[in-house]
């Protein structure tokens, strides 16, 4: 009742309440927000009443924020057994949406209600921001004595339930503890699907216990910087790669803060580093010379997918990546694969003539049609749902059926579009500007990359995910995803200078209504994270926080 009162006060405020949303530093900008009058302030020892949950999820969560609030205040947390004395409730309300969530708060209770642990983390997000920025950061605020956040009431739900950003580690590989840090800027800003480019054809990036040789041969290369136009290769012993055991550590950590990771294993394009460590059965000229490449650019050193060796290895690593990755999707690649190799290699030529078609594409169709009919024959804890990049549907994707999900990135409306024309799901990663490796800004001191400086934040803000698409076909449309490719970057501080604050900017897209979007509230709001970052230590590109 007493939340009512307030808020009826909220309704007779409007004014009042807009201009306070425009000073409260929420990204993404929650789906419904109404500021109220009066403000919670934290009591030296909070009372929590939290909900049970199976293996004490909501607990778990809320320990999370505990320990993240008493480092920056100080403030202890005390269970108690009901919520009628509590100053914070976490409520289950099962008729929620799962990522769902409610968070009132007025002068006396914070009071947040989901259905599920993620929609409760999201709330806690959504209260962290609320505070000072050492409360997100988990760091001791020496200047705050007092505690106290608007009393506001959010009623939130993400636009899409796809939010994504891919970091390629097969160019370049930063390590486990960079990885987190990545992890780590998704979590703040609500994403929720980390997609790991672990193979390309200058390193394999993860450990497959049965082809030992993919990280003893395919992990190393014989340069750090890879060759492009006059850079040529600096001839440094270069690579690595995670262990299974790394990856269940990362794993773990990403499950945490409620991120799904999706493999990618590039095939059978981009494999110039598996087809150097096994050139015997992937190779379509074994009798040639194979390295890990060097170079940047597309090889044209492509797994010979008419070899059953081949498909068997394809599938052998499908099993273990089954086993690490507790999660729906896999992604199988598929951009960028030149077939001239097939063309002249006489099993392909073959196998080509067997399928029925002219079409060297459909080639790598029928391979990824024997993989997909491998794992929809596994048991039902074992399925997992495949992603693909679209140059997929340049081939006649028939044979593999309509439950697969095209990863648009080249022409990314258009090729959305066809593939939800074609019955598939999609999700938007649109080159421009999502590509966030891209350059930022023009100017002699910005780090070597892709572009001219284009895809500033603005840019990027401004992108309009699912644009004039048909009503009927919007159920398609997953979500969105930012991509980040590394053959210039060398440095894992340069990934976060790249990566921030753009990666807010997609994460924003991701959540917020489209109507409910604004670029020049965005970036006040985002002005007020520069501290996180400093905080963090998170290296950050500073181009509009002055602005
Ligand atoms: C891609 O950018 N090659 C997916």
């Amino acid at each position: 009742m007493k939340t009512m009162a307030v808020c009826l006060l909220c309704a007779l405020s409007t004014n009042q309440s807009i201009q306070a949303n425009e000073v409260l530093a929420l990204i993404p900008m929650p789906a419904k927000m109404t500021t109220c009058i009066g403000e919670f302030t934290f009591p030296e020892n909070l009372k929590a009443y939290v909900d049970h949950y199976r293996g004490d999820s909501i607990q778990l969560v809320f320990n999370q924020f505990q320990e993240d609030l008493n480092h920056a205040t100080g403030i202890k947390t005390k269970s108690v057994r009901t919520g009628k004395k509590a100053d914070i409730i976490l409520e289950l309300n099962t008729s929620l949406a799962t990522e769902a969530y409610k968070l009132n708060i007025d002068q006396k209770q914070i009071h947040i209600e989901a259905a599920r642990p993620v929609g409760f983390f999201y709330a806690l997000q959504t209260l962290k921001q609320l505070m000072p920025r050492n409360v997100m950061a988990g760091v001791k605020d020496t200047q705050t004595d007092n505690w106290s956040i608007p009393a506001i009431e959010i009623e939130d739900e993400p636009r899409f339930g796809w939010r994504g950003f891919m970091l390629d580690e097969g160019r370049h590989i930063y390590g486990k503890d960079q990885v987190k840090r990545v992890i780590d800027i998704m979590a703040t800003y609500k994403m929720n699907r980390f997609h790991w480019h672990l193979t390309e054809d200058q390193g394999w990036r993860i450990e497959i216990k049965k082809y030992p040789k993919l990280t003893e041969v395919g992990g190393w290369r014989n340069s750090k910087v890879l060759g492009w136009g006059n850079t040529q290769p600096d001839g440094q012993w270069y690579g690595g790669f995670y262990t299974q055991k790394d990856i269940q550590e990362i794993v773990e950590y990403a499950k945490e803060r409620f991120i799904e990771i999706i493999p990618e294993i590039d095939i059978p394009g981009h494999s110039q580093a598996a087809v150097a460590s096994y050139p015997e059965f992937l190779a379509c000229d074994p009798e040639n010379k194979h390295e890990v490449w060097l170079w940047q650019g597309v090889s044209t050193d492509v797994i010979n997918v008419a070899n059953p060796k081949a498909v068997q290895f394809a599938k052998d690593i499908i099993d273990e990546l089954i086993d690490l990755f507790p999660f729906e999707y896999i992604h199988l690649g598929g951009d960028e694969c030149p077939t001239s190799k097939w063309e002249q290699n006489k099993a392909c030529q073959e196998q080509l003539k067997a399928i029925g078609s002219n079409n060297y594409r459909d080639l790598q169709i029928h391979f990824y049609k024997q993989l997909k009919d491998y794992i929809t024959a596994k048991p039902a804890e074992e399925q997992r749902k495949l992603i693909f990049w679209n140059e997929v549907l340049h081939g006649n994707t028939q044979p593999l059926g309509t439950d697969i999900t095209i990863m648009a990135w080249v022409g990314a409306d258009a090729a959305a579009k066809d593939a939800a024309q074609r019955g598939m799901n999609t999700i938007l990663s649109p080159q421009i500007p999502y590509y966030i490796n891209r350059k930022q800004a023009s100017g002699p001191n910005e780090p070597m990359s892709q572009g001219s400086g284009t895809e500033t934040v603005k840019a990027v803000y401004q992108y309009k995910p699912m644009y004039q698409v048909p009503t009927d076909l919007q159920d398609k449309y997953m979500g969105v995803q930012a991509n980040f490719w590394t053959e210039w970057v060398t440095d894992g501080s340069v990934v976060e200078y790249l990566m921030l604050p753009r990666l807010a900017a997609v994460a924003e897209a991701g959540w917020t209504p489209e109507e409910k979007r604004d670029y020049d509230n965005f970036k006040k709001r985002i002005q007020k994270d520069q501290l996180l970052y400093e905080l963090k230590g998170w290296n950050y590109g500073k181009h509009i926080m002055n602005e």
